[in-house]
């Protein structure tokens, strides 16, 4: 696949410095653990990288590595032929030697929106009983405003007085390693000065600027992050649904926006909504720790809302095109939250199905790179075998592939005519050219 090839792979880069070697555990071996022992190993550190996964420490330490990213496993496999990374099971034996440790456990969404800091909680206690000052714990995993004390009492109910730091990511899946290679900031949170500095001197041969703040604001900073993006997602999508009311072209109004340098033009292309394993659940997260703290965030509480409506009316789009749904054929492409993963956590094309399926249609879905194993949704290894004896065509995750087909080749195969993109993808007037009937959102 072609976004896994090493084209797509950012150079390594050439900061490896041995003098300012630090020893560095990194407990949690999932996406953003692997990801940030990568960026430390390249930054020329020695890795004590431990996972209770058994199965997936021995895989690391054969050199596989699960999970697709571009550059990863290259990065992985230097740092272990060079022996700049252990792996361990054992957390404790892990952060034994270790200058600092960083937590990078899951923090799965609760019942109501709230994050569970339960695997964050457990890892504290557990190593709160070996690690002392002045080795920096800090927390890399996403932990929501109003929760740093409770992390802090944890770590010295196990009797440790190490200090607690929180250096959130802000790493984009499919370009994770470039995102850690060369971030845009650094965000340092803690109540001990020479903690922050000694995590924040980690970074410093990147060169980008550095945030040292308290623990509240470093964890605001990174849901403030994403709610932004996932507002500006929201707004895209908003100006789009106006745009049809009023017979406008929202593609054309965003490249009005777009010059404006107050505006810009990323994050701005209508879709089905945002989805993922982080910008859902972390406006979710938002809101619930402002309802926690009786603050109603009603503007994020409107983006939750807002996100989900927008389902609804590419699922409306669709009937509209195609009639009811009861007995149809729906010809998805795409499955994955977006291009370039695998990745169908909260995918809006999922979602998509999910109702499409709901409301008694049957979907054939094609994705270069991610499946799914849900009843009624039928997954074919080509796109023009998804769009077979399909009534309607929805295009939900913005492959560029898919808008290299020839759409007459989509039409050969078709029972009805209608194409609905939900991702403004293809080429309209193409389309329209092969006999279909094109819909996109706001145009
Ligand atoms: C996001 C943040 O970008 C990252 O900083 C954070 O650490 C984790 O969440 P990611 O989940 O990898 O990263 O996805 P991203 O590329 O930001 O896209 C999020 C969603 O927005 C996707 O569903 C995508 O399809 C959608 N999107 C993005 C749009 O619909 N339109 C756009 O213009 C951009």
């Amino acid at each position: 696949m072609s976004w896994l090839s090493s084209d797509s792979m950012p150079p390594l880069t050439d900061t490896h410095t041995p003098d300012l070697q630090s020893n560095i555990a990194v407990i949690g071996a999932g996406y953003v653990g692997l990801v940030t022992a990568a960026g430390f190993a390249n930054l020329g550190h020695r890795i004590r990288l431990a996972d209770r996964d058994g199965d997936a420490i021995a895989a690391l330490a054969r050199g596989e590595v699960r999970i697709l990213e571009p550059g990863l496993s290259e990065i992985l496999a230097a740092a272990r032929d060079s022996g700049r990374i252990e792996f361990f099971t054992d957390n404790i034996e892990a952060v034994g030697g270790a200058d600092v440790v960083f937590l990078a456990v899951p923090t799965p969404e609760g019942s109501g929106g709230q994050v569970d800091l339960t695997f964050v909680e457990a890892a504290l206690t557990e190593i709160g009983a070996v690690v002392s000052a002045p080795t920096p714990v800090v927390v890399k995993s996403t932990v929501p405003p109003g929760t740093p004390g409770r992390l802090l009492r944890a770590l010295t109910a196990a009797g440790s007085n190490s200090p607690l730091v929180l250096n959130p990511e802000f790493l984009q899946e499919g370009r994770a390693i470039e995102d850690v290679m060369h971030p845009h900031r650094i965000v340092v949170g803690s109540a001990d000065r020479d903690a922050a500095a000694l995590v924040a001197g980690l970074h410093e041969p990147l060169g980008v600027p550095m945030i040292i703040t308290d623990l509240e604001s470093a964890a605001l900073t990174k849901y403030a992050a994403n709610a932004y993006l996932a507002t500006r997602l929201t707004f895209a999508n908003a100006i789009a649904h106006f745009a049809e009311s009023v017979g406008a072209d929202v593609s054309d109004v965003i490249a009005g926006l777009s010059p404006d340098p107050r505006i810009g033009g990323h994050y701005l292309q209508p879709g089905p909504g945002y989805g993922g394993s982080c910008f859902p659940k972390d406006v979710r997260a938002l809101v619930a720790a402002g309802d926690s703290l009786g603050h109603d965030l009603k503007l994020f509480r409107a983006v939750v809302s807002t996100n989900d409506d927008q389902l609804d009316r590419v699922v409306a789009k669709v009937s509209g095109a195609v009639g009811p749904l009861e007995g149809k054929v729906i010809g998805l492409l795409g499955l994955a939250f977006k291009a370039g993963t695998g990745d169908t956590r909260s995918s809006p094309a999922v979602a998509l199905a999910i109702r499409i399926v709901a409301a008694g249609a049957t979907v054939r879905a094609y994705d270069p790179a991610a499946e799914v194993d849900i009843d009624g949704i039928e997954i074919v290894d080509d796109p023009i075998e998804a769009a077979r004896g399909a009534d309607g065509l929805l295009v939900a995750t913005e492959w560029p592939e898919f808008a290299e087909i020839d759409p007459a080749r989509f039409a050969a195969v078709m029972r009805g005519r209608s194409v609905i993109d939900a991702r403004n993808l293809l080429d309209r007037d193409a389309v329209v050219a092969a006999g279909l009937e094109y819909q996109g959102l706001g145009r």
